[in-house]
């Protein structure tokens, strides 16, 4: 992708100013775990990962670190720009002693096309900016070009989690990957899309819509298969 052709990004970069220990952690072990865009990320881990997982705007990083620690053996990408979201992710990395992560601190529609076909075991889309006004839809993270790359990454088999607790990204999330032929939504039942999967943790935002009383939902999709 040319300069020229680099996507907007419509949210925040920074926010509250950084404490010093956090900038501390961004100065030393960012350039050690920031994912390099051209090499093969399964390449970028210690030993070869037996599965590889992506999860896109992680935000505090509170999912992405619990779902990393509870499988020690897979490689995790994390893509954010939110630099205090980054500062965030790496204060539990440091915590919690995870060695298999690796952050994209920019747009993840950066790094989708220098991935090979059926890189991914899954990949997460956790509470995404709702951008519910009809002429912010542009916006939306789940453009058709992305799901496509989705389709392209993720392995027959493989997941796609959405999440939302906003009425209309709700809408939108669905309508995208349903009507996506490479994706087929798992849920039989409302308790389906009611209960948070097994394994994944309440996420900042999550945490905040229930306190707001908004009510999130999860959609599952598995990667059909050819
Ligand atoms: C509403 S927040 C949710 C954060 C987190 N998943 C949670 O549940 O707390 C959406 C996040 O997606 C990130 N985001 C938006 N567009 C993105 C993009 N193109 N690539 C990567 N992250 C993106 C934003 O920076 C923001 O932190």
């Amino acid at each position: 992708m040319t300069s020229a052709e680099k996507p907007h990004f419509y949210g925040r970069r920074r926010g509250r100013k950084l404490r010093v220990t956090m900038q501390q952690l961004l100065d030393t072990r960012l350039p050690q775990l920031r994912l390099d865009p051209v090499a093969s990320p399964a390449s970028q881990f210690d030993g070869a990962p037996d599965d590889l997982f992506l999860e896109i705007g992680f935000g505090g990083g509170e999912n992405l670190a619990a779902i990393a620690a509870a499988r020690p053996k897979a490689g995790f990408i994390g893509a954010e720009p939110f630099v205090n979201g980054v500062a965030s992710l790496l204060r539990h990395i440091e915590d919690g002693g995870i060695g298999n992560i690796r952050i994209w601190d920019d747009d993840v529609r950066l790094i989708l096309d220098g991935m090979a076909d059926e890189t991914l075991a899954g990949a997460y889309v956790l509470f995404p900016d709702p951008w519910p006004k009809k002429r912010h839809a542009s916006r939306r993270i789940l453009q058709p070009a992305v799901l496509d790359q989705l389709a392209r990454l993720i392995r027959p088999g493989g997941m796609l989690v959405l999440a939302s607790d906003h009425p209309v990204a709700k809408g939108w999330l669905l309508q995208a990957a349903i009507s996506h032929p490479a994706f087929s939504w798992t849920a039989r039942r409302p308790a389906d899309w009611r209960s948070r999967p097994e394994g994944l943790v309440p996420t900042r935002y999550m945490q905040k819509a229930e306190r707001e009383d908004r009510v999130p939902n999860w959609f599952l999709f598995e990667r059909r298969d050819g």
